[in-house]
């Protein structure tokens, strides 16, 4: 059978891989500790839960409308409002099953063939994925040695009268930095002068740690207004992957385009799930927080274990709830188990049970990412297993 080629390009998801090779060690009855999550390890709100069966017992069963039902819509509006004073009417919001469709259904919006798409990496490598398959270019912008903070003369370089948008993800996965508000007007002014439109993937919004707030574009460059879609979701705030509702705010004419093509690929999202975004829009804001905090007490937890192991190096993350570790230290190329971060992390799997993702799943090869969406007490024995693995290593 012939598979079209910008499907046959796509490469499969590190991270899908790694989790469905960990978890078979799982069912053969090992006992291994998984850093390789992607989403909160805590229960949907019982707001969203209730929202949930009311809807199903309302009957509300039947095909929603394309763009999101309207109380959905408000509410985010609503939400954008209370937390970023940004004001938004309701054909400016636009529902979709899960952030990453809102990002494809944009993109599909933004590029024609051979338009480029600015990506500061490590990045979350769906956005190369989908830009390919609409037959756009992903352009990268590398912000491993500047603290993974944008180098704006770098952006400006790569820059060329193709490029249509830039993707800025903060909190960042998978490196868990929260951009400043310096970073993000510095990203805003050139986009301004140079009309680049902003894909705003801000899913970790609220998983921001005691040291920091996690400043809005919009909110520092209110100009910018025209030219920044907002996407945000349920998955990450609310512990609501599986419901799979995103929404995303920006220019009406944009908003009408991505429903447009829901209408012919999704006849929008469930009814039932954008009922229960309903309920945790609305009345999960503790649940919420009660999360934060439980992460912000693990991602302590994980930075004093990670910060006593010789030879680990990482940026303290302030956000999301990920760790990006840097292993070249560890990598030996003429030993094919250690020669790259994918052969590391196979190893390590192999050899000690820890699951982790390599960087090069996040466009940052020499590195690995560690989700600490896990109990205190596996981030305490998966760190140890790890540093017993290096410290092997390093004695050769
Ligand atoms: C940076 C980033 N954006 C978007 C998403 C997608 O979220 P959703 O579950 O709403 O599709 C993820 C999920 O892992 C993510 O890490």
């Amino acid at each position: 059978m012939k598979i079209s080629n910008r499907v046959a390009r796509m490469s499969p998801s590190a991270t899908a891989e790694m989790a469905a090779k960990a978890l078979e060690k799982k069912k053969r009855g090992l006992h291994v500790v998984s850093f390789t999550t992607g989403e909160p390890d805590y229960d949907s709100p019982s707001s969203a839960q209730d929202y949930a069966f009311r809807a199903i017992k309302d009957g509300k069963t039947h095909y929603p409308p394309t763009q999101g039902i309207p109380e959905l819509r408000r509410a985010a509006a609503e939400y954008y409002r209370e937390h970023f004073g940004l004001s938004y009417e309701s054909n400016e919001v636009v529902v979709g099953t899960g952030a990453k469709q809102l990002i494809y259904s944009a993109l599909g919006c933004l590029i024609d063939p051979g338009d480029e798409v600015l990506i500061l990496s490590p990045a979350w490598v769906s956005y190369v994925e989908q830009i390919g398959l609409f037959d756009g270019v992903p352009v990268k912008v590398d912000t491993s040695d500047t603290d993974y903070i944008p180098d704006l003369v770098r952006i400006e370089n790569a820059r060329t009268p193709r490029t249509r948008a830039i993707i800025i993800n903060s909190p960042n996965n998978p490196t868990g930095v929260v951009y400043t508000s310096e970073t993000l007007r510095a990203i805003g002014k050139l986009a301004k002068a140079r009309n680049i439109f902003i894909i705003n993937d801000e899913v970790y919004e609220r998983l921001v740690y005691s040291e920091g707030t996690s400043p809005q574009i919009l909110k520092e460059c209110p100009d910018l207004r025209d030219q920044v879609l907002n996407v945000n979701g349920v998955s990450k705030s609310f512990a609501m992957t599986g419901w799979r509702i995103g929404y995303a705010l920006g220019p009406a004419e944009l908003i009408k385009a991505i429903s447009d093509i829901q209408g012919h690929v999704t006849s929008g999202a469930s009814s039932i799930s954008q009922w229960a975004s309903v309920g945790a829009l609305t009345g999960g804001q503790e649940d919420c927080e009660k999360m934060r905090v439980g992460f912000e007490a693990r991602r302590n937890l994980i930075v004093d274990l990670l910060s006593e192991i010789p030879g680990v190096g990482f940026r303290r993350p302030n956000g999301a709830f990920y760790v990006f570790v840097d292993i070249r230290g560890f990598l030996r190329p003429n030993v094919p188990s250690l020669a790259d971060d994918v052969a590391f992390c196979l190893e390590l799997l192999d050899k000690k049970n820890v699951g982790m993702v390599p960087g090069s799943a996040f466009l940052c090869p020499g590195y690995v990412r560690i989700s600490y969406s896990c109990s205190e007490a596996d981030i305490r024995e998966g760190v140890k297993r790890f540093a017993e693995f290096v410290s092997e290593v390093t004695k050769g």
